[in-house]
């Protein structure tokens, strides 16, 4: 299903209130909630009002395990462009989160530790029971995670290499395409198809042509988000401008 909102802002909030809701029934039932997030400009208005929940409202992350989808290969954590980094200024650093439950791809492997590396995350998921609900954004090549047009619908978590407009995309914060990782580590669209719930947000005019092909295209390597076409838990949750080219 798609959900359009006037605004990323509206949806933002819409999409924190169900990631709380989440963690407060498992909280309820004595369980962990098993998340998986994104990086990116996509998400920071459901991490904003995440952190807002757990200041104003009481809501707490002791109960939650994170999986990030994705880092860059290669990577130091401390990096300003890490996701690691990222991940603690946007959300880990201002919630309650233990610190034992955050996994974020490595991005300071040698090239002979990746593959023991990726299997061990999709392990590492499928002991905490699997993920009860992944966050995507779509990247303009119709990448999910870094799942960049050619990958399998069933690959799971590996190194990957990134398609040249999404290292374009990236410049800005790199100070250039040429800073730019050519490679990272990411969750699989098999490892995303495990999740009992997805969502996939898009914000602005800039996201329309490939929400469109997302949502309403031949499903195809070619734009590996139309894969999520086939997933029966999935919801597109968009502004207007982002749904804009939809019929
Ligand atoms: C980030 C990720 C990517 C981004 C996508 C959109 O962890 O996996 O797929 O979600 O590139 O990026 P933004 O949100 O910056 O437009």
């Amino acid at each position: 299903p798609v959900s359009v909102y006037p605004t990323k802002e509206v949806a933002s909030v819409q999409v924190a209130e169900r990631i709380a809701n989440l963690i407060r029934r498992k909280q309820r039932a004595g369980q962990q909630a098993v998340l998986g997030l994104a990086t990116g400009a996509t998400p920071v208005g459901v991490y904003e009002e995440l952190v807002r929940l757990h200041r104003e409202e009481g809501l707490s992350f002791r109960n939650v395990v994170t999986f990030n989808l994705d880092e860059y290969f290669p990577m130091p954590p401390t990096a300003p462009q890490s996701y690691v980094t990222f991940m603690n200024e946007n959300l880990f650093d201002h919630i309650d989160i233990k610190r034992e439950n955050i996994h974020i791809p490595d991005g300071t492997l040698a090239a002979e530790e990746v593959a023991a590396f990726c299997l061990n995350y999709e392990q590492q998921i499928e002991e905490y029971g699997g993920l009860d609900l992944q966050v995507l954004g779509i990247g303009r090549t119709g990448h999910v995670g870094f799942n960049e047009p050619g990958s399998a619908p069933n690959c799971g978590t590996r190194l990957v290499t990134l398609d040249d407009l999404t290292r374009r995309d990236a410049a800005r914060d790199f100070g250039g395409k040429e800073n730019v990782p050519t490679k990272a580590i990411t969750m699989g669209i098999g490892t995303i198809f495990k999740a009992r719930e997805i969502i996939l947000m898009a914000w602005s005019g800039k996201k329309a042509s490939i929400i469109k092909k997302a949502v309403e295209g031949e499903v195809s390597g070619e734009v590996p988000a139309t894969y999520l076409q086939l997933a029966e838990n999935v919801e597109f949750v968009l502004d207007e401008d982002a749904a804009s080219e939809l019929t």
